[in-house]
């Protein structure tokens, strides 16, 4: 599985566009461009080359870390599936194409669409002397728009974007994403009510389109989950010196709370259950909110039952896992 933090060259990439830039700038910049988010705004503010490196560092850390732990969890679902070539959908400064390249070594083509120049610059310049993405193709222009001219890929990832369409466009985008897919399609999005509440709505859709859930969910009918409870994962990432500087934070670490769907073509072979919480350890048992594929389920595993409790002990939110009875099955 892929770790969570920004791959070397990349790392490197963002360090060295750094160097003769006000970290002062870069961190009112940054500040400016979290609080339009928190405020319900999109990244349409990003419009100079400032912005969209202030926006890459405050933000790729995060989003990379949530696509590969969503990549991660699907590849584990489906061992086999070896993308060639992949669609990164509102590409931003490329971000799911790192962690695209990163999951799979089988991706050999790489095209981004996005409206933005300046993260379109920026992704481009990024990639330059990158031995995987160098020659991607990167074309600016409105999402539909440019999909439509795009040939389908194995790969397709719509990465922190459906947030920023209104419903209709969200709606029709979807549908595009999806037929555009050969095989795969990924949409992330940020872990709150409203971002699941995105997914949910598309989630319904597409499986009347005849999308199978591959991950997080292990079935394809509907979600169990009722409000205010919501789907979401948390991934933890280590912050670049950088990254602390532009956000003017202190602690080494930050934990992302993410949403995530992954959809293919064909059922998947297998349909673990998912770890909705941080499962709960007591002397006497461990607690876990599952989702399975019968429904969700609260599942008390006793102390007693010693290989299934040190099987348990292991689970972590967001894992897939086999829970039935005590001696049926191995998690994947
Ligand atoms: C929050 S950023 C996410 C960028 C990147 N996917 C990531 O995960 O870091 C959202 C991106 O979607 C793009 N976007 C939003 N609406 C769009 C549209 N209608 N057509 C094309 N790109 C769009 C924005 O320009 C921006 O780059």
């Amino acid at each position: 599985m892929t770790a969570p933090d920004l791959p070397a060259e990349l790392k490197a990439a963002l360090e060295a566009r750094l160097h003769g830039l006000s970290r002062t700038d870069a961190a009112t910049r940054a500040a400016q461009i979290s609080k339009t988010y928190r405020d319900g705004g999109n990244s349409g503010g990003i419009r100079s080359e400032t912005d969209a490196l202030a926006y890459a560092l405050a933000r790729m850390p995060a989003t990379y870390a949530a696509v590969t732990a969503s990549l991660n969890a699907l590849r584990e679902i489906n061992p086999d599936f070896a993308p060639q070539n992949l669609l990164d959908v509102g590409a931003g400064p490329g971000t799911a194409s790192w962690a695209a390249a990163e999951a799979f070594s089988s991706l050999q083509n790489f095209t981004l669409l996005d409206a933005n120049p300046a993260l379109r610059t920026l992704a481009l310049d990024l990639a330059r002397g990158s031995s995987r993405l160098d020659g991607m193709t990167y074309s600016q222009g409105e999402a539909r728009a440019t999909l439509a001219k795009s040939e389908p890929a194995d790969l397709v990832v719509a990465s922190y974007v459906i947030a920023e369409l209104d419903e209709p466009e969200r709606t029709a985008l979807a549908d595009a994403l999806w037929t555009k897919t050969r095989d795969t399609l990924l949409i992330v999005e940020p872990g709150t009510p409203a971002g699941y509440g995105r997914i949910i709505a598309l989630r319904q859709r597409l499986i009347a389109s005849g999308a199978h859930v591959v991950a997080p969910c292990p079935h394809d009918g509907p979600c169990p989950l009722a409000a205010p409870d919501w789907c979401h994962f948390t991934q933890r990432l280590p912050r670049l010196r950088a990254h602390k500087q532009v956000k003017e934070a202190e602690l080494p670490f930050e934990d992302e709370k993410f949403s995530y769907l992954a959809l293919t073509r064909a059922p998947p072979a297998q349909r673990p259950s998912r770890v909705l919480a941080q499962p709960v350890l007591s002397k006497v048992e461990i607690t876990a909110k599952l989702c399975t594929p019968g429904g969700l389920s609260v599942t008390k595993v006793p102390r007693r039952a010693k290989a299934d409790y040190a099987r348990a002990r292991r689970w972590r939110w967001g894992d897939a896992v086999i829970a039935g009875r005590p001696g049926e099955g191995r998690d994947p």
